[in-house]
């Protein structure tokens, strides 16, 4: 595991982005693997404009996105499904039909997530993965718990995640309860991830994650297992490691 201290959030994501870009360069039919949440909208933003330079083509790209709300339509601002447009899709030239996003609406919760571990292999597995890190040490919607979820599944939100999320609706009760996330397995099964972290608010977790014991009660810590794994940290997110 390489972890990398920048100065701050616009410079962690400079350093994403261009670790992102240089997957896209060298495999231009990648399937990219994308988080949501505040950390990685500046890789994004990076991205865009290194489109609009000309330096890389999204149009053989594949993306397949961690996780979704359940209940939540995709017209909903605050759904993954929209934010990924809004802050990447919209404004790339990526082929939309090969972006994915789990369906919160789906009727049926079990084949949902079975469908969609399933097209993850079929697309041939994620090339890179991005990732954030919730405060919880949770990774997509991977949550502390006695085991690590193997595949894509659907999860009941801790109170913390309620709790940092709130920020983005009208009230804490506003935040949906339950979601689906790929799993621990579907996760640690990409050939490259990249984990993007900012704030003072993270500095615990990323402690914890990565120099801390490897258990399911901290979920990102699973991925000092994995062999291609790259920590980007802002000052802030990387202060705990420095005393
Ligand atoms: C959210 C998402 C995660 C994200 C994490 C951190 O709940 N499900 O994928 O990485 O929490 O979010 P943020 O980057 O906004 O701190």
């Amino acid at each position: 595991m390489k972890i990398i201290k920048t100065a701050d959030y616009n410079e962690m994501s400079k350093v994403a982005a261009n670790i992102i870009a240089a997957q896209i360069t060298l495999k231009p039919n990648s399937v990219l693997g994308l988080a949501t949440g505040s950390s990685p909208i500046g890789t994004y933003k990076e991205l865009i404009s290194k489109y609009e330079n000309g330096e890389i083509d999204f149009s053989d790209i594949t993306t397949v996105n961690l996780d979704e709300y359940k209940g939540m339509p995709r017209t909903n601002e605050q759904s993954y499904y929209y934010f990924m447009n809004d802050n990447l899709f919209n404004h790339v030239n990526i082929d939309k039909d090969r972006t994915h996003v789990p369906n919160g609406m789906a009727e049926d919760a079990e084949l949902e997530c079975k469908e969609y571990e399933e097209l993850v292999k079929s697309v041939g597995g994620v090339d890179l993965q991005l990732l954030g890190l919730g405060r919880n040490g949770h990774i997509g919607f991977n949550e502390p718990s006695e085991e690590f979820a193997k595949e894509t599944h659907c999860v009941d939100l801790t109170e913390s995640t309620i709790e940092a999320n709130k920020r983005f609706f009208a009230s804490a009760e506003d935040v949906p309860r339950q979601a689906f996330s790929m799993g621990i397995g579907t996760i640690m099964a990409a050939k490259k991830i990249v984990v993007v972290v900012s704030g003072a608010d993270k500095a615990e977790a990323v402690k914890k994650a990565f120099t801390g014991p490897v258990t399911p009660n901290v979920p990102g810590s699973i991925l000092q297992f994995h062999g291609d794994v790259t920590v980007v940290c802002d000052a802030e997110a990387y202060s705990e490691l420095e005393k």
